[in-house]
């Protein structure tokens, strides 16, 4: 048996449980895992907090200008099991977790300036393969040539369910309709964006989990992963 490492890209609209199963395979392998979202998602929130955005004002040139000042990083956190996200080295896993930073996402996401960046630092935490990574475009820019890309998709209202119970859990105050307008408003801007849009790469593997149960949509996985591996070898 070799030590082939692969790389393993998850694509896929918002709230579709890719970090769920991504975590899980990456600690079933032994692989990194990078939480892509949770990047811009820092983003945004330095971006709230600096006043460069807010209800009333989104200001492109400012983020841009202050984008060198940005450091994002993922330190491992060994009671829960996965990194957690930093902004010049504060802990902010929970803070880009709301839904104000999930309504502004989308649209920093639309600035190239901050997606080369991001798409550069990605690529460097997949140099030495062993990594699952996911997002929205790292099947088809951040790793166009991973050994096994899936594509992740479940019903809008599905996703806004499941988004629903986990804002509730983490004790945010959020009502039904409001996550799911921000779900389908999302969907849109992700898809329909000019750099890097959401699209399936053709070799993606399409996975519906609208109805299937975490454990099989675990299972179904893993089982492609490890015929990707002994593929190789
Ligand atoms: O996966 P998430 O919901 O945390 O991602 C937040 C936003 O970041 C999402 O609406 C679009 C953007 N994103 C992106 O454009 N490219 C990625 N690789 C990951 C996320």
């Amino acid at each position: 048996m070799s030590n082939n490492k692969i790389t393993i890209a998850i694509d896929g609209f918002s709230s579709t449980g890719k970090s769920t199963v991504a975590k899980q395979l990456a600690k079933h392998l032994g692989y990194i895992y990078v939480d892509s979202g949770a990047m811009y998602r820092a983003i945004t929130y330095f971006a709230m907090e600096n006043g460069f955005i807010n209800d009333l004002n989104f200001n492109i040139e400012a983020i841009i200008s202050q984008l060198d000042s940005i450091d994002i990083s993922f330190k491992f956190n060994k009671e829960l099991g996965f990194a957690e996200v930093y902004l010049n080295d504060e802990n902010i896993e929970k803070d880009i977790r709301t839904l104000e930073v999930s309504s502004f996402v989308s649209k920093v996401a639309t600035i190239s300036e901050v997606r080369q960046k991001l798409v550069e630092q990605q690529q460097e935490m997949g140099r030495h393969k062993g990594v699952v990574m996911d997002g929205r475009d790292i099947g088809t820019v951040v790793f166009p040539d991973a050994e096994l890309k899936l594509f992740m998709t479940a019903s809008a209202e599905t996703r806004a369910i499941r988004r629903y119970h986990e804002l509730l859990e983490r004790g945010n105050n959020v009502n039904y309709e409001d996550v799911l307008k921000n779900v389908q408003e999302r969907d849109y801007i992700d898809s329909n964006r000019e750099d890097s849009p959401l699209v399936k790469a053709e070799d993606a593997i399409a996975l519906d989990n609208s109805n299937m149960t975490l454990q099989d949509q675990f299972d179904k996985i893993l089982q492609l992963a490890k015929m990707t591996i002994e593929g190789m070898e």
